[in-house]
This record gives structure tokens, sequence and C-alpha cells, in this order.
């Protein structure tokens, strides 16, 4: 089958979250499965300039009266998956993120460039597809591609089918409905039945409406989203479009995930040796000005700091575990409130706690090595890459019982356990967790246990991927 993988953001060359390291990994698993993918991205500066080779093969106008647009087609660095890059310097090349500017605002014009890039997805997937190759099925990805399958059902000629993959129901693109006319979408598409969210135009909903299959990250996110407590209001429509609505857990890439091999370690280390992660462990707390400590519990955080990812909770409960002499390193960026609570933190505990406020990937690979053990109290998650990443790195986490947690990490009280599972959203309940985690640490043998354990589980892109495929088969 001819697949088209829409998405905003691809690991190594632009990334905010785990949307990237998806849409790295999950073509290639397809690929090897046999499918001919390809990649749909902005032209962000950050992609023009890290993409090599890249070859114009495409100059058209997207929407009426709008000045044309270029289509460069290129190899992803590393797995030489074929990617059509979306060159229109005017919207894509900007100094900040790929949505927001420096301040944490969105660009104001997001609704433009992510219908445009909607509407290259959707003519990909058409009998007027700008390029010699027409995609049977158009994968979109969150609610940047999420028209892409309002204009795909709009198209008088044939046409692929879709699939839309919520990574995050929070996020929408929801935008006033002025934004109709600019995007070339009739006025009659403004309705309950259509792209129309309470007054707006939903990219989201559009996606969730018109596509041919609905896929979320994992098979409990897709229970929890058709409840009103995590359905941001989608709910309605994802019940009733029950039959269509499936879970996929998501997988990782087990190249770029490998304690045997990461180019971003001190010591590498696999599970029939382990010794080496102490000896990094020690590295990393020199580096960060941590006392250097063997026996110190390390606990481990690398997230966006945000609400959905519960480590407020994490921040009333950890006076306790630090005077119990745990120490702490956290990576991560986000809500200025958080960030400088813990940066608070930090100065109230030298040696104790490092705070790192920015994003770093070679960081982010240490931490989740060195760490003993990695925390993810998430409130809500709907697949979560973490967690997955510390369980290969011999770094069990600590998880609540929510969306691709619960479906990826089995508690330490099982014998195939993997990681240490709590229940209340409460700062309590997640001290007790993470208190029998330093417990199990402390003795040693049954840690191991669990650390071998998650160390050998199946968290690749295989079978999941074969998941899609039979999904894409099922429609096209
Ligand atoms: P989400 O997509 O909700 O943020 P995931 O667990 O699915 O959560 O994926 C997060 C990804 O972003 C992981 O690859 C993680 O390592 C990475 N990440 C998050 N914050 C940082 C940071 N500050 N520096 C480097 N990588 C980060
Ligand atoms: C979103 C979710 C996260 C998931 C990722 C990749 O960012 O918050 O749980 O792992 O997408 O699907």
């Amino acid at each position: 089958m001819k697949i088209l993988f829409a998405t905003s953001e691809i690991h190594p060359l632009i990334k905010t979250g785990g949307l990237a390291d998806v849409s790295a990994a999950l073509p290639v698993a397809l690929q090897a499965l046999g499918q001919d993918v390809r990649v749909l991205i902005p032209g962000y500066s950050q992609v023009l300039d890290k993409l090599e080779n890249k070859r114009k093969v495409a100059t058209f106008s997207v929407f009426p009266g709008q000045p044309g647009v270029n289509l460069l087609s290129a190899k992803m660095p590393d797995s030489g998956v074929p990617v059509y890059v979306l060159d229109a310097p005017q919207y894509y090349c900007r100094v900040a993120g790929p949505y927001q500017y420096e301040l944490g605002g969105d660009w104001p014009d997001n609704a433009m460039r992510f219908g445009m890039l909607s509407k290259v997805a959707a003519l990909l997937g058409s009998a007027d597809s700008p390029v010699a190759w027409q995609a049977d099925v158009v994968h979109c990805n969150d609610w940047q591609s999420g028209l892409a399958p309002a204009y795909l059902q709009m198209t008088q000629s044939v046409h692929a089918k879709s699939v839309m993959t919520i990574h995050n129901i929070v996020f929408q693109g929801n935008f006033d409905r002025d934004w109709l006319g600019p995007l070339d979408l009739p006025q009659s598409c403004f309705d309950m039945h259509g792209v129309e969210f309470h007054g707006h135009l939903s990219f989201l909903k559009a996606g969730l409406h018109y596509a041919d299959r609905i896929v979320t990250v994992s098979p409990t996110y897709a229970r929890e989203i058709q409840s009103t407590e995590l359905g941001h209001g989608m709910q309605g429509l994802l019940t009733s479009r029950n039959g269509d609505v499936s879970g996929i857990l998501n997988g990782i890439d087990e190249n770029e995930w490998n304690p045997a091999t990461d180019p971003h370690l001190t010591s590498r280390y696999d599970s029939s040796d382990l010794a080496p992660k102490l000896a990094g462990k020690l590295a990393l707390q020199k580096h960060l000005g941590l006392e250097a400590n063997a026996e110190a519990p390390l606990l481990g955080v690398v997230s966006r700091l945000t609400y959905q990812k519960g480590l407020d909770l994490l921040l009333e409960c950890l006076p306790k575990l630090l005077d119990g002499g745990a120490q702490l390193v956290v990576l991560g960026s986000g809500e200025v409130d958080l960030q400088r609570r813990y940066q608070q933190l930090a100065s109230r505990y030298p040696g104790r706690v490092s705070v790192t406020v920015r994003f770093d990937e070679a960081l982010s690979h240490q931490v989740m090595a060195y760490s003993d053990i990695f925390l993810m109290p998430s409130r809500f998650e709907p697949c979560g890459l973490n967690q997955m990443y510390g369980m290969r790195y011999g770094t069990p986490p600590v998880v609540r019982r929510t969306g691709g947690l619960a479906d990826s990490v089995t508690d330490a009280s099982q014998p195939d356990g993997t990681g240490f599972v709590f229940d209340e959203p409460s700062s309590a309940a997640l001290y007790r967790a993470v208190s029998a985690a330093i417990d199990c640490y402390r003795g040693k043998k049954a840690f191991q246990r669990i650390q071998i354990n998650g160390m050998r589980r199946d968290v690749g892109w295989s079978s999941s991927a074969q998941k899609y495929i039979n999904l894409y088969q099922t429609i096209s």
C-alpha cells in the first residue's frame, strides 16, 4: 500500500514531544513490513537545515489567490524513509518553536500554516496529486493534519482513505470561523456534522468526523476519551463512532533507545551486566553537581512540565523523599510556574536536586539511563514513551494507572513486573509508590528482577505497525 504519513514534527529534524519519536519510528516499521510509506512535514528552518539532498519535485498554489509553494523530496537521515517537505518559508521559516513563538503564544496564523499542511496531505492522496505518486491511505496525526480527512471527503475525484491518530485530545486546533474562507472550506461544513465545535472551526473535530478510521495511541486511552472526564468535549462524537475507534499502543525505536549502543551515554550496558550503569550514575551526579553517591536512590524526570504530567503532585511529596536520602534529577520545560517551583527546590537542596530547564536530547538519554527510578505520575497519558525508555534502560518507572502507562507497565507485585503502578492522582499515593520503589531498590535482588524484566520486554514497533497495516487494509 502507498501510505502518506502527515505530521508536524519528526525526530531528529524537529521535536517538541513524543509525536516526533512516533513519526520517525512508525514509518520505518511500516516500511520494514513492505509498505510504500512517505512522510509529509512542513519545511521549518530546522527541517531545511538538517535534510540533505533535497530535490524540488513540484510547485503549485495550495489555496486560491495564495502564492505558489514548493514540494521538496528527500530521505530521512539514518532511516532513509522518503519525506516530502512543504516548502513555504513565509509560513514555516521562523525563529522559535513549530507552534509557538518564544514567549509561549501560538503563532497567529497557525490555522493557515497547518490548514496548508492538511490540504497538501489531501492532494497527495487524490488524483490531483502534484507528484507522480498518489497515496492509498493518508495517515493524519493530531490536529495539525486534522483537516486532511475533510479535504479528502470534499474531493470530487478518486481519493485516498484516511486514518486519524489522536496523540493527545487536549490539543484540538480550534480557530475562529473566519478562517473557513482562506482555507477554502465551504460555509456548509461549518456544522455539528462537520468541522464546527462549540462555535469554532476545529481541526481535530474535522479529523474525527471525516476520517475513515480513528486511532489513539493506547487501548486504555481509546476508552478514556469516550468519557466526559477525558474526552475534552469530543466524547459524544467518539462514542457515536465507537466502531471506528481503536487503540494501538505506540512502540519505541529500539535502535535509537538502546543502552548497549547509545552514543549519548558515557558508559554502555545491557541486561547481562548492569555495572556500567552505576559508573554512569556517578559520572552524571558529578556532571550535574549532585553528591556522587552510588547508594542514594536517584529519581529521574524527563518531561514537558505541564498539568498533564502530574509533576505538581511530585513537588508536594519531594521534601519527604529527599529527607529520606533520595536524589532528584529533572530535565524539562513548560509552564513557567512549575519551572520556577522546581528551580526553587534545587536551590533549597544543593547537591541533592538538579533541575535543567531546556530541551536537551543527550541529557535526556543520560537521565533515562543513569537514574535508578524514573517518575511519570501523569494525570492522563495517551501513551507515553518515556516509561518505555525507562524500562529499556533498566530504570523502572513509577507510573499512574492511566492511558498508555496502564497498558505498558506491569506492577512489581506481578512475577513479570517492570515498574511501580499507583491509582489515585494524589501526592500521597505517589509518595507511597515512590517509597515502595525505593525500598525495593535498597533490597537490590527484587529490584534487579524488575530491571531485567523491563529490559527484556518487547516494546518495539513491529506488532503495532502490523496492527496499523491491518487497519489500513480494512478501508482500502
Ligand atoms: P509527550 O509527548 O506527552 O511529551 P512522551 O513520553 O510521549 O510525552 O514523549 C516525550 C518525548 O520528549 C520523549 O522522547 C522525551 O525524552 C522527550 N523530552 C521531553 N522533554 C524533554 C527535554 N526537556 N529534553 C529532551 N527531551 C525531552
Ligand atoms: C502525545 C502524548 C503522549 C504520547 C505521544 C506520542 O504527546 O501526550 O502520551 O506518547 O503523543 O503518541
